[in-house]
Formats: C-alpha cells, structure tokens, sequence
C-alpha cells in the first residue's frame, strides 16, 4: 500500500516535472518564435524606408522619364500621352451639358448647368446604370446602341423646359479603356480590359461608335470630349482653382496628368499648332525607377499579377494592391513564427485582404485593438491574437501605407519639378520670376480621400521634399466626381460654341 502510495507520489513528481519542461520550453520556443516575428517586420521596414535622399532619387526620377517620355513613343515607361485637350474650363461656362461616364459593369449619366462665375453649377441630375450582363460580350454596335438609348431616354425624362430645344447639347465620354486619343474628342481603342469581350470595336474610333449610335437613335448630342478619368479631375479642379496645373488619381488603381507647355512635347510636334499648353496623360502607374525600395513581397506580388513588369509604381502605391502586400508578410510571420496562431492557410488566399480592411487597422484607435482583432478574425479568420500581436499587424499596415504615401508624394513632387513649381528656379518656376506661384494639385480616390493616415503621410511628404517655403505655395485639394462632372466641363469649354 504504501509503496503504492510512493510511486503515484514519484509518478506525480515525475509528470509534474514533465509539465514545468514543457512550459520552459513553449517560453523560450515562444520568445524565439515572436523574435523570429519582429525580425520580418524589422526587414520589411528596412526594405521599404524612404528617406529623404530616396524621395529626391524617385523625384529626379520622375522628372528625368517625364522628359524621356515626351522626347519619343516608348522613350520611357511613362506613355506621357497627348490628350489634345488645350482649353480647361475656368468658371466662365455658362448652359446645360451632359456627360457619359462608363465605368466597367456600371455606367452614369449626368447633366449639368453651368451658370458663369457667380453661380457655377446650377444644378446637377445623375443616374446609375447597368449594363446588361450580355452586352459585356456582345457587339460593339449592341453595346453604344444601348449606352445611347439610356442617353436619350435621361435627356426627355429631364427636360426641364429651360433647355433651348433646337440646339445641339454637347457630351462628355469618360471611356475607362485604352483609346489611343486622336484629337480631343476621338480616339482608338487599343483593346477591352475589366472584363468587356466585344468583338469589333479594337481600332475603332469609339467616339465615332457612340456619335452614329445617337445619331441612329435620333438624339441631336455631340461627342465634344474623349476624356481619361485623370484628365476629368484636372478640369473639375481647374474650374473651381485656375491655379490647378495637376492631377492625381490615387484609389483603386493611380494614375496623373498636368499642364505641359506645348514646346516641350517633342515627340509630335506636328500635331500641335496651339502655342500654349495640352494636358498630358501620364499614365503614371507604369512608372518605374530603380530608386522605388522594393522588397521580396513586392517581386512575388508582381510575379503572380497578370501584367507582370508592367505598373510598377501602381503596384507600390495603389488601393489594388496595399492590402495585399500586407498580407504577404502577415503569411510570412505566420510561416516563420506561431505569433500569428495558425493562419497561414487563410493568409495565403490572394487578395483576402482588402486595402480597406488593411486601413481599417491601421486607422484602430481603441485602445486595446479591438476593430483589429474584429476584422482578423471575422475576415482571415485569426481568432483570439494577444495585443502584442495585434500591434505587429498594426505596425505592418502602418509600414505598407507609409512607403505608398511618401513614394505618392515624391511622384507629385516630379511634377512640380518638371513644371518649374518645386522651388528649385527651373525656367518656368515661380522663384525666377520673383514671386513664388501658387500651385494647385487636384487629388481624387479614395486612398487619399478617405484613408486619413495615408494623406497625412502624403501631404507630410511633400512639405519634407520641398521645404516648408515652398510646400506653402503648393495646395493639394480633393475633388470629387471629375468622371463625371469633370467630363461634362470639358464638353463645355471645348464645346463648339467656344
Ligand atoms: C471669366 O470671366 C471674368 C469675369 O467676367 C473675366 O474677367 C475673365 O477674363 C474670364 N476668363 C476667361 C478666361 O475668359
Ligand atoms: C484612362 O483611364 C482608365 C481608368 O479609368 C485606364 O484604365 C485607361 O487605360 C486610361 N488610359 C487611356 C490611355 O485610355
């Protein structure tokens, strides 16, 4: 009895003996483990650190294939193609003009009235469309047939009486494809993207599809302006700042145009018989410089794009893909370490998580992480995290959105440099001529728009590369809706009546 007595004793001695050695042991695997951890995101801001001297690198940048790109078709990644549109409008626009603005599944339309300098718009109608699953794949005939019937049946349920009847209304055509643009209200399309499939449109003047499409369907509307979405907030801001010389798309997707002194455009002099200034489509999001910090996750992410090589600038700073680099490293951690708990399999579903998710956390100011710990478990199902490990998921949106402001930042600043309005006493630049310009940035999407880390990180950015001095005179505003009612503002100022 008693020796049985002794050996459970023993036996428990030994069990509990067992127990304290895994403990240890789960400690000391557990503070490797959460090293491990640290070191990943230690790495990833190293990878990603933009010091000031990097911005300047990716500013000089900037500018230099800004240059190359006008000097010659294919002279830089940055197509800097001719939008043609040389008069923006300024607030003198006075009557009613329309606007198509094609998204991909969804389209609007819109109309305006324009009442001068005093009023500016009078009044505004929008409607929300579909396009019907079928004519995503149809005919181009099918498909302009339709956008123009859903115009004329907009332009009777509007008639509000104050229209003159007899006269030709004018058309905004936000057409979110690749045209290559011939004159301000035509261009080529060089194919279908976002999921269209139509047979016989590629080569075509789309302009010119849409024109006889009205005409068929008896509206009396001219297609004066071929419009970019980009070249859409440059007008909307223009109208409301004449000071406005840029835009900036940064949502989604990136892109920007500006103001180009019509001398400068070499590479088609011959199209170009106005002396003043064209807007240029930068399509910026192909921008690519060595100088951009680019890290392991970025080279995988672009590996497994469908446009590998290609919109390297927009993979770095664009809501398409930001939330997606930081799941990337989230799977690393979870890979390299138990910090995460066992999350590597939800983590490495593409594009699980969305920018949006990602600057949900970033922007969670409960003090105990809660909205984190929600969106990760109800989202990447990663229940039950510590705090610590909360605030490393923190700390890796934070790092993701801090390179994709700054490097937004730098790019804008290569702008102002091309132009002369970075302070640096280019020719054109306000210092030179005594007194400093005011500069306008017109800046529309959501990531600047609505993710307030990201815009204070961004507009920081910009005061850090040009100086406080400078920064005073350059104003970055947000506009809203330069698809829409940009597009039907540049119906206006180059309508035909001007
Ligand atoms: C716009 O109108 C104002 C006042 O009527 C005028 O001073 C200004 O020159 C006009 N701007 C343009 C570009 O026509
Ligand atoms: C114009 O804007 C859209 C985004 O809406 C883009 O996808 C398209 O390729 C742009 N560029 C050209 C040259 O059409």
């Amino acid at each position: 009895m008693g020796r049985v007595v002794l050996g459970l004793a023993v036996g428990c001695a030994v069990v509990a003996c067992g127990i304290a050695a895994v403990a240890v042991g789960r400690r000391v695997k557990s503070r490797r483990s959460w090293a491990r951890a640290v070191a990943v995101v230690t790495d990833l801001e190293e990878g990603c650190a933009t010091p000031y001297s990097r911005l300047r690198q990716v500013v000089d940048a900037m500018a230099v294939e800004m240059h190359a790109g006008l000097a010659s078709d294919g002279g830089s990644k940055l197509k800097m193609l001719l939008t043609f549109v040389d008069a923006l409008p300024d607030g003198n626009e006075t009557g009613t003009f329309y606007a198509l603005d094609l998204g991909a599944a969804t389209f609007r339309v819109l109309k305006i009235q324009l009442g001068g300098k005093q009023s500016r718009i009078l009044w505004r109608q929008v409607e929300q469309h579909t396009i019907p699953p079928a004519l995503v794949s149809s005919t181009s005939e099918d498909l302009f047939d339709f956008l123009a019937m859903t115009l004329k049946n907009f332009v009777e349920r509007n008639n509000d009486g104050f229209e003159q009847s007899d006269k030709r209304k004018e058309l905004g055509l936000t057409f979110p494809f690749p045209v290559r643009q011939l004159s301000v209200s035509s261009g080529i399309l060089i194919k279908w993207t976002k999921g269209f499939a139509i047979r016989d449109t590629v080569g075509k003047d789309v302009t010119q599809c849409l024109q006889e499409a009205l005409t068929k369907r008896g509206l009396d509307m001219q297609v004066a302006a071929l419009v970019n979405d980009t070249v859409g907030t440059l007008a909307l801001g223009h109208y409301y700042d004449e000071d406005t010389v840029a835009a900036v798309i940064i949502g989604t997707g990136t892109n920007a145009c500006y103001i180009e002194r019509t001398d400068a455009i070499i590479k088609c002099q011959g199209l170009l018989t106005n002396s003043g200034g064209m807007v240029i489509n930068m399509e910026w999001g192909s921008f690519w410089s060595s100088h951009l910090p680019r890290t392991p996750y970025d080279f995988a992410l672009d590996d497994e794009t469908l446009n590998r090589n290609d919109q390297g600038f927009e993979k770095m700073i664009s809501g398409m893909y930001l939330g997606d680099i930081v799941r990337r490293v989230l799977l690393r951690i979870a890979l390299e370490s138990d910090v995460l708990g066992n999350s590597a399999r939800s983590l490495s579903i593409p594009f699980i998580l969305g920018t949006p998710l990602m600057a949900a956390m970033r922007e969670d100011d409960t003090p105990n992480l809660e909205e984190v710990g929600k969106i990760l478990e109800e989202n990447l199902q990663m229940p039950d995290l510590s705090l610590k490990a909360r605030r490393l998921v923190v700390r890796v949106c934070d790092v993701v959105t801090q390179r994709a402001a700054r490097l937004g930042a730098a790019g804008i600043v290569g702008i102002l440099k091309k132009i002369g309005r970075d302070g640096s006493g280019g020719v054109a630049s306000g210092r030179a001529r005594g007194k400093p310009k005011r500069t306008v940035v017109a800046v529309e999407g959501g990531l600047y728009a609505g993710y307030s880390t990201f815009r204070e990180y961004l507009n920081e950015a910009v005061v850090e590369i040009l100086g406080a001095e400078v920064a005073r005179n350059v104003v970055l505003r947000v506009f809203e809706d330069g698809s829409g009612i940009g597009a039907a503002l540049l119906a206006a100022s180059l309508s035909s009546d001007r």
